[in-house]
């Protein structure tokens, strides 16, 4: 049943429920993403277990959400329970070998996995406005704060750092709107009362450094299987939104990073989008777009994106058609909505003369699904319906202290659990302010005041805080307080005095607005 190239998935059976043939996803179609669909309880999890499990012995690193806390398990050696042993005679898989899996944990909140962060200046205005839900008007102010940021080369790290740098604009919102565009300042402030709800929501734990490098999730352990990083989901889901946003904001990343391979013999990486209807869920027609833009584009950086949801419908239909490789589970069909999404789920299969789709699809048992993966030159196979395989890891939750020794001997240890000392972002700062005061100071004496239109963007107390960014240093502040205010002040400063000169070195940003390199 393993052969070279190929995933085993399950194996199909004929109308009598006889063996009809084992079903395979071809790894070098891999790349041509997915859809996993069916209603709670019917086997989605576990097809996305031994799907990961297959990417893995293959040496494809996967990267999954676990929504419920029962992927976990995938760190675990499998147990020979009953049913399990049942379905793996059921499906002809003989010997039933189990086996554990090379797990990283992930945790945006550091709870139960590394730390997960990125800066405001990776994720970029298109995804903040998305996570803040922001107005057309909202989103306008966050383009120019961006804007005035990238174009001066200043980091935004933190929520904290977006305030201030909002702080500046609110002040400064009619001088700005002549060369930015119009601020509001009634939206600058709604915008700030937002920033402030996300952090209460616990985002500022997303924000800051040191920000996830996409290589770590990317290896692959010495006898040559993928790794399998499980991000921590079930607090995250509280917040929709931010956990849609994250899962975005990795993808972006992923595009911009990583080289154009074209078709590779197995991904380079598959991607696994459970609930993916968050991402969606009204969601602004332009993002929806972009994804569809980036689902495109990225398999041929080798990625594999895997949708996972209860209904097809859930997915847009320029999505939809890019996803090659299909498992569906059952559905019901009660209200007109299901039924509606059972006749969807069945006429995107090639047919099969043997029986009726739509029928089927609401009668599958749990862990059976309606398989068509892409074969031959990249055309979908005729579905058959298919018994899924058991998994080989544990099926369930790992305890606590299990899980706690996978991240003790984690590959990631260290790089990740401190938050960074921010002496590092504060000097930086304060450099670029100090240096930007000199050249203004120059500029001064050759340049008058109305060409560099320096007047406008002096805030008072400035040009001499010299000292408040000596004591600054030697203090060595961690967070928000007065010394900070003071550094992203004449930070911001500089940056508006770059930005007024024209020789800022503007950052450039990619299809879902993170930051291209
Ligand atoms: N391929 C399978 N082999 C054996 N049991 C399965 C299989 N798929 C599902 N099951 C059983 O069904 C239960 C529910 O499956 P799950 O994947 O958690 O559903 P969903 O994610 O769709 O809510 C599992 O806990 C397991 O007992
Ligand atoms: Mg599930």
């Amino acid at each position: 049943m393993l052969q070279e190239g190929k995933l085993y998935i399950g194996t199909s059976r004929k109308p009598d429920d006889a063996i009809n043939k084992p079903e395979y996803l071809e790894l070098k179609f891999g790349n041509r993403h997915g859809l996993i669909t069916g209603a709670t309880g019917t086997g989605k999890t576990v097809t996305l277990q031994i799907l990961a499990e297959g990417f893995s012995n293959a040496g494809v690193p996967v990267f999954c959400a676990d929504v419920k806390g029962d992927l976990s398990g995938i760190g675990a050696i499998g147990e020979a329970k009953d049913f399990l042993l049942k379905r793996a005679e059921q499906v002809g898989l003989s010997p039933y070998e189990f086996q554990e899996f090379p797990v990283i944990f992930w945790d945006l909140y550091g709870e139960k996995g590394h730390r997960v962060r990125t800066t405001l200046s990776e994720m970029g205005p298109l995804l903040l406005s998305r996570l803040m839900n922001a107005s057309d008007a909202q989103e306008g102010v966050l383009n120019i704060a961006f804007k005035i940021a990238d174009e001066g080369g200043l980091p935004l790290l933190d929520l904290k750092d977006l305030q201030s740098l909002l702080n500046y604009m609110g002040e400064n919102a009619s001088e700005l709107s002549n060369q930015f565009g119009f601020i509001s300042k009634s939206s600058v402030g709604s915008i700030q009362r937002e920033l402030l709800i996300l952090e209460q929501q616990g985002a500022e734990h997303f924000f800051g450094e040191p920000a996830l490098k996409i290589t770590d999730v990317m290896r692959t352990t010495n006898d040559g299987r993928g790794a399998i990083s499980v991000l921590a989901a079930d607090k995250l889901m509280m917040n929709p939104r931010l956990y849609a946003t994250f899962l975005l904001w990795l993808l972006s990343e992923l595009f911009e990073e990583l080289p154009e391979v074209g078709d590779p013999d197995k991904p380079k990486l598959v991607f696994f989008f459970d609930e993916a209807h968050l991402l969606f869920n009204d969601a602004p027609k332009v993002l929806v777009e972009r994804v569809e833009q980036v689902v495109r584009l990225i398999r041929s950086k080798g990625v594999g994106v895997y949708f996972v949801t209860q209904n097809p419908l859930d997915v847009p239909e320029t999505v939809l058609a890019q996803l090659g490789n299909r498992v569906q589970h059952a559905l019901r069909a009660y209200s007109p909505r299901e039924q509606k999404a059972v006749k969807t789920a069945a006429d995107t299969f090639r047919p099969n003369p043997d029986f009726n789709c739509a029928e089927v699809i609401t009668n599958l048992g749990t862990g059976e699904a309606l398989v068509s993966t892409l074969e031959g030159k990249g055309s979908p196979s005729m579905v058959e319906r298919t018994l899924i395989r058991p998994p080989a890891s544990r099926l369930g939750p790992l305890t606590e202290a299990e899980r706690q020794n996978v991240i003790n001997v984690s590959p990631v240890r260290g790089l990740y659990d401190e938050d960074f000392d921010r002496e590092s972002a504060y000097e930086l700062l304060a450099k670029r302010a100090e240096k930007a005061a000199d050249a203004a100071e120059q500029a001064e004496a050759q340049t008058t005041e109305e060409q560099i239109g320096r007047s406008r963007w002096t805030l008072p107390g400035f040009g001499d805080d010299e000292k408040e960014t000596d004591s600054g240093r030697q203090a060595r502040p961690r967070s928000s307080g007065y010394q900070r205010e003071t550094i992203m002040e004449a930070a911001m400063k500089s940056v508006a005095r770059t930005v007024a000169t024209q020789v800022g070195r503007a950052l450039v940003r990619g299809i879902l607005g993170s930051l291209k390199r």
